[in-house]
């Protein structure tokens, strides 16, 4: 098939973008997404041009490396797929493609479609994390983990931190990344001794990073790859809350939400 890209090129946030046009040919529906752009990579390079940066790594679908903006949608039109797993097989001959990098203050452009999302690392350090006795492995059962928080904590772990909810947010806000990092380990016990320290210090971090607000629009459900669900954002809130609300950590509610 035949296509037409749109790409935002930008050398990085000092530079000034702008959208190029290029044409590809023979363009197989047994292509993924990353390998179309690949083969107008290798053209470009042929042709002395500099290729189009993307970020990638596992090819996938479990990294979280990819991502960018296809036709408006953050990880392009195909539901619960990343941009690496999205294959040319859903696009038609003759298609316009547009493709942009996330747009949001917290990710600055660092060449054409990579952004730098270390916003979210800085997130997850400041507590993404339990504290654990050191030594050797635990037994695997010794704590029982009743089924449905193994379940939830399952479904919130699937995160992988590719930042489209925060592309797809009218506010640019990281809430739904936020609350997945935050849920997945405070429905477990092993995650209750910090848990409100650590809804507090988490969205805080979410705030000083200049993520905007959520104010339940959804969008960020609605792309998310992974299928996380907003009801994750309503434990962050409840979390963040009972943290503000009390001075010293509560414990209470131990293995459930
Ligand atoms: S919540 Fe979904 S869209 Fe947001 S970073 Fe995690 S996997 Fe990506
Ligand atoms: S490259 Fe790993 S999720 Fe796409």
């Amino acid at each position: 098939m035949k296509l037409t890209l749109q790409i935002w090129r930008q050398k990085s946030d000092q530079h000034p973008g702008k959208m190029m046009r290029y044409e590809l040919a023979s363009v197989s529906e047994h292509m993924s997404f990353l390998e179309m752009l690949d083969v107008l990579n290798e053209q470009l390079i042929s042709k002395g041009e500099d290729p189009v940066a993307f970020d990638h790594d596992c090819r996938e679908g479990i990294c979280g490396m990819c991502g960018f903006v296809i036709n408006g949608i953050p990880h392009g039109p195909l539901p619960g797929t990343t941009c690496c797993q999205l294959h040319m097989r859903h696009f038609h001959d003759g298609d316009e493609l547009v493709l942009e990098p996330w747009r949001a203050a917290a990710f600055p452009v660092l060449r054409d479609l990579v952004v730098d999302r270390s916003a979210l690392d800085r997130i997850i350090a400041t507590g993404g994390f339990i504290s654990v006795p050191t030594g050797s492995a635990p037994e695997g059962n010794i704590i029982p983990v009743p089924k449905p928080e193994a379940e939830r904590a399952m479904d919130a772990a699937a995160c992988i931190g590719c930042g489209a909810c925060v592309a797809a947010c009218p506010n640019a806000s990281a809430s739904l990344f936020t609350a997945a990092k935050i849920s997945h380990l405070n429905v477990l016990p092993q995650g209750q001794p910090e848990r409100y320290e650590r809804a507090m210090a988490m969205v805080k971090q979410m705030r000083a990073e200049a993520f905007g607000h959520c104010t339940n629009i959804g969008e960020c459900e609605a792309v998310c790859p992974k299928g996380i669900k907003l009801e994750v954002i309503a434990l962050m809130n409840r979390d963040f809350i009972k943290s503000a609300l009390t001075s010293r950590p509560v414990s209470e509610n131990a293995g459930g939400i």
